[in-house]
């Protein structure tokens, strides 16, 4: 009997992500199985919208950007449906089951991992696939769409330093990655910044400010300062730590709820930190100082070479699998193979920027102020 395998993918949406779809489709084809495609995350498995990928559909997505199922942040356990947050599992396993599916394969980061295992532990046979500008996954090397994500940041970085120079100013440029410092530490060292600012690493002011006021005596009279989103000064990351501890050591469900909360309340208060430190900059350094933030641009557009090899290779070998009936697993990036890992050993673990990872090493050698 032939496989139908439903798939979805979730979360932010990520370059190479239609060529992981088309790299499970294609090769489930040369299977002889059938793929479905649900649109816009959990949401479509909710209302049971589906695409049927063969033939055509899977034609002429290697190169484009996005995803062509569309995608959403809806959790299938805290799901708004007619004006209320519903757990949603029960209709999700009833359209597994009408669409007759063997396996469901869930695109996604860290969120959707948790997602999918909730899926898994509620009896769904689910396999998922790593994929985040972020690379925040646990145990994979790496994930589809960082790379892109590296290369557009760090060209952003290479033409801010001609601005930079020719008005002698500190450029403060934010680059994504939620908590994770992978993609400000790449591009910024690929892009030759200053002052790399890491959530990894709290900074203290004095410290980069110092750092900066050194080029200065060294007639370099511009800075550019590479910000992850998630970076913060040392007292307001101690208390985000606190906020973090809390929510992983507690087992009780409404301690988790509390902390989780204020972990949301203090990413609020802190969302303008970026604009914040260049006032503070100006101010300690009596330089001009600028405000980039890349966004979403950072997400958007064909993905790299390296992202479409990625999906194609780790969605191939989800094919795979899935015709050898593995479930509960992530397909995951170890040098060059894809293997299985356990999902339940991936889902709620961020792989953060080790401090003493070797790219931090060679930051500091080549002169990269960290702030610490
Ligand atoms: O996880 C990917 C990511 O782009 C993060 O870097 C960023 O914090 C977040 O998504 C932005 O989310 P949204 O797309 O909901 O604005």
């Amino acid at each position: 009997m032939s496989k139908t395998v439903g798939i979805l993918t979730a979360g932010g949406d990520s370059p190479g992500l239609n060529a992981a779809i088309r790299g499970v489709g294609k090769a489930l084809q040369g299977h002889g199985a059938h793929l479905i495609g649900f649109r816009d995350g959990f949401r479509g498995l909710v209302e049971n919208r589906t695409l049927r990928l063969e033939g055509g559909a899977l034609s002429g997505i290697l190169t484009v950007g996005g995803t062509i199922l569309g995608t959403s942040r809806d959790k299938p356990h805290k799901m708004h449906v007619g004006g209320e947050t519903r757990d949603m599992t029960e209709v999700i396993a009833q359209n597994y089951q009408a669409n007759h599916l063997d396996a469901l394969v869930c695109i996604g980061g860290g969120g959707t991992q948790k997602n999918a295992l909730r899926l898994l532990d509620a009896g769904l046979n689910i396999i998922t696939l790593p994929k985040t500008i972020d690379n925040d996954v646990a145990l994979t090397d790496t994930t589809f769409g960082f790379d892109t994500a590296l290369g557009i940041a760090t060209e952003a970085i290479d033409r801010l330093h001609s601005t930079a120079h020719s008005h002698h100013r500190i450029i403060v440029v934010e680059i994504m990655g939620h908590r994770a410092g992978w993609l400000a530490l790449g591009a910024g060292i690929a892009g030759g910044a200053d002052v790399i600012l890491l959530p990894e690493i709290p900074y203290r002011m004095e410290s980069l400010s110092e750092a900066i006021l050194n080029r200065v005596r060294q007639g370099k009279n511009f800075s550019i300062v590479a910000v992850a989103e998630g970076a913060l000064p040392k007292h307001q990351a101690s208390e985000m730590r606190a906020a973090e501890e809390r929510k992983a050591n507690s087992d009780n469900k409404k301690e988790k709820r509390q902390a989780k909360e204020w972990i949301n309340e203090l990413e609020q208060r802190y969302a303008d930190h970026t604009v914040m430190l260049s006032h503070q900059l100006e101010e300690a350094t009596r330089l001009e100082s600028r405000v980039t933030i890349l966004g979403h641009l950072q997400r958007g557009g064909t993905p790299s070479a390296a992202d479409r090899l990625l999906g194609t290779r780790l969605g191939a070998a989800c094919a795979d699998l899935v015709m050898d009936g593995v479930s509960g697993v992530m397909v995951a990036a170890r040098g060059e193979r894809a293997e299985p890992v356990p999902l339940r050993d991936v889902a709620g673990n961020k792989k953060r920027v080790p401090t003493d990872h070797a790219w931090v090493r060679a930051a500091r050698e080549v002169g990269v102020c960290f702030g610490d």
